[in-house]
């Protein structure tokens, strides 16, 4: 174990430290949020990134393969031993052409990083190659999440290939929402055999069920609370900088959930500039659906900020109070990021003060239209995934992106995780409820199946109408 890595409390003023080998998701002290930390001085950092790309050339052994451990000398806390691989994080920064999107971006300034690439389908896998060996150097069998559906799914793949150090399988528990998540992703964790709490609930329930679980259980928590998780997901920007030939973007470009990834991503690059591996910070663009809109709610209408970890905590509170009272729950098609108490919000907000952040939300007629026009340029991906590039037209209307600028939308999930949102929206002509049709404005990027009998003079009529169209 490494003893160069430590836990430590984010909030400034408390900072408390705790051994590597707690299986702590909070601060005893103050409650707080932890990190990994690490005591750079101690361990053998490389002077400049390119050094990462020399492991190309051995990428027939299974850590310099790994999307995640080939950077390992930037996440290292675990024995090489006991780290867990299953070939995550094949995922390449795609150059799209900003005029396929309809976006106004200069030439060569857009990119999709597409982590539906990865073996479960989405980014989460990044995260548990981590979290897996963290449960491994911890000596946890029994490991278990609440998730909107990528999660479950990738901790039972990851739980159903990783072994204990003695050989002992994983255990795989999952607590999703009764009729909350996407049937991709269910079948995902049947498939893989993870034991499927189906909880009459919404997300931000399940999670708090699943951690008075582990209180009482021998149950090690995957979520991202869990500070290892997010270290593997820091890798998804190493990734972005690869691509760019190591040179940041002006702006990274995401989904927000329980705004996990916002969180790895500004520890990545404040560890980068830290160690002077890079010169300066991207920006970053947190976007939020707007029927799960508590972080666009909080930063952006109601001031709420980092503030050196001294945020106005009674502003979170009476948010919630208000969600509680009036009854409201988060409730969108991007059922992904349908989350309305985000755990890691101090982390996000920190990372949004590092990287001069900005925050908006997009309505679920927005992420159906840029779903379908992401499919249309080869990147299928689920509707969560698409809110990164209705963000970005948002901002980009708004001026806060310019044309000028280099711009990484994350596209988190793949295509197929949530068929039915596909086929529901090409299937349909209008947006909205059919109660609210009337009026209602036609969906601008629906790609209609075209019914035709069972007749090849019928059939070649349909296919030739159609050209003609
Ligand atoms: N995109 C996809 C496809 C997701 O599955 C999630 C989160 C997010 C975006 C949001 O990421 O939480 O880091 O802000 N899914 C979690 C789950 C909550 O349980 O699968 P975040």
């Amino acid at each position: 174990m490494s003893d160069r890595a430590f836990l430590r409390c984010i909030q400034p003023g408390c900072a408390a430290t705790y051994g590597i080998s707690e299986a702590r998701y909070d601060c005893a002290t103050c409650g707080g949020l932890l990190d990994v930390a690490y005591d750079w001085d101690r361990l053998t950092v490389p002077g400049s990134l390119s050094f990462f790309a020399e492991r190309w050339a051995t990428r027939h052994e299974p850590l310099d393969f790994s999307g995640v451990w080939r950077f390992r000398e930037l996440l290292h806390f675990a024995p090489q031993k006991q780290i867990v691989t299953i070939g995550e994080g094949q995922t390449l920064l795609q150059n799209v052409d900003p005029r396929r999107v309809d976006l106004a971006l200069s030439a060569g300034n857009l990119h999709f990083q597409y982590e539906g690439m990865n073996p479960s389908g989405s980014f989460k896998d990044n995260g548990m190659a981590a979290a897996f060996t963290a449960a491994r150097m911890l000596g946890r069998r029994r490991v278990g999440c609440a998730s909107t559906g990528n999660t479950s799914a990738s901790l039972a793949l990851y739980a159903s290939l990783a072994k204990t150090d003695d050989g002992a399988p994983m255990r795989a528990v999952v607590f999703v929402g009764a009729g909350k998540i996407a049937y991709g992703k269910l079948s995902q964790a049947l498939d893989y055999g993870a034991l499927t709490l189906q909880i009459d609930a919404d997300f931000d329930a399940c999670l708090q069920r699943i951690r008075e679980a582990t209180e009482r259980l021998d149950l090690y928590l995957m979520n991202s609370v869990n500070p290892f998780r997010l270290e593997g997901q820091k890798s998804i920007m190493f990734r972005v900088l690869e691509g760019l030939d190591w040179e940041p973007p002006d702006w990274i470009v995401c989904p927000g959930g329980n705004l996990g990834n916002s969180s790895a991503f500004g520890k990545a690059f404040v560890e980068l500039k830290e160690l002077g591996l890079i010169s300066r910070m991207p920006r970053l663009a947190i976007v939020n659906a707007s029927g799960a809109n508590t972080l666009n709610e909080l930063v952006s209408r109601q001031g709420l900020k980092w503030n050196d970890g001294e945020w106005d905590q009674a502003i979170v509170d009476s948010h919630y109070d208000a969600m509680t009272r009036d009854g409201r729950k988060a409730k969108t098609i991007a059922s992904a990021i349908e989350i309305g108490r985000p755990v890691n919000l101090p982390k996000a907000l920190r990372s949004l003060d590092a990287m001069n952040g900005v925050v908006c939300e997009v309505t679920d007629d927005e992420i159906l239209d840029e779903k379908a026009r992401i499919g249309r340029n080869g990147y299928g991906c689920e509707p969560a995934s698409a809110a990164s590039l209705a963000g970005l037209r948002k901002l980009i209307a708004d001026g806060v992106v310019s044309a000028s600028d280099r711009v990484v939308c994350i596209l988190t999930g793949h295509q197929l995780k949530d068929a039915d949102a596909t086929v529901g929206y090409h299937t349909s002509m209008f947006t909205g409820d059919a109660s609210e049709r009337a009026g209602a404005p036609r969906r601008s990027m629906a790609n209609r199946p075209v019914r035709v009998a069972d007749d090849i003079d019928a059939i070649c009529a349909a296919i030739e109408k159609a050209d003609a169209s």
